[in-house]
């Protein structure tokens, strides 16, 4: 059956791993010693570290915590979903500097920066999988229509869950750039 939620969360990942793509595409060029596009590249980052923080990781992080309470059997992998989101911060930010660097430094600092990024791209990837295999079908089996309206409240001391009307056409602008970028879907 559908739903909502876990529909906004997939559509967000669609969206996360375009972006992903974007850079993935910088970091082969930076490792075939050619100059990657660093805006380019940092736009992307941009948007993968606006968007989740603002607003993805913390809709999952109370979907973990409803789900913690009806499914114990998932509480391992709950646990390190929740830590994964404050350790993809984390790359996140070093790769920012890293990009930085590299953009101003040339091809000494691409080996750093090339390791970084895979690093990174790889976690993304299997945190992003192991959410829609084996989370997001629980979920949507195990918690009920009150649940799902209770996921939906915004709560008074939730800063992170969701973001306003000009940060999110901020955000919408910067994907329509990226994905303007040839060979970008
Ligand atoms: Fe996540
Ligand atoms: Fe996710």
């Amino acid at each position: 059956m559908y739903n909502a939620y876990i529909g906004q969360l997939l559509y967000e990942h669609i969206r996360m791993r375009r972006v992903g793509r974007v850079l993935e595409r910088q970091l082969d060029i930076a490792a075939r010693c050619e100059e990657p596009d660093f805006i380019l590249l940092i736009r992307a980052l941009d948007y993968l570290r606006g968007l989740p923080a603002r607003l993805h990781h913390s809709r999952e992080d109370r979907l973990f915590e409803r789900l913690r309470t009806v499914d114990t059997n998932l509480a391992r992998e709950l646990e390190m979903l929740r830590a994964q989101h404050q350790e993809i911060y984390q790359l996140e930010d070093t790769l920012q500097e890293l990009a930085v660097a590299a953009a101003k430094g040339g091809q000494a600092a691409y080996p750093r920066l090339l390791e970084a990024g895979r690093d990174y791209l790889r976690i993304r990837k299997s945190h992003s999988q192991l959410e829609e295999r084996s989370v997001f079908p629980v979920a949507a089996r195990k918690l009920t229509p009150e649940d799902w309206q209770l996921l939906e409240c915004p709560r008074l001391d939730d800063h992170g869950g969701s973001i306003d009307a000009e940060m999110h056409g901020r955000v919408l602008s910067l994907y329509r750039r990226l994905m303007e970028q040839p060979k970008a879907a």
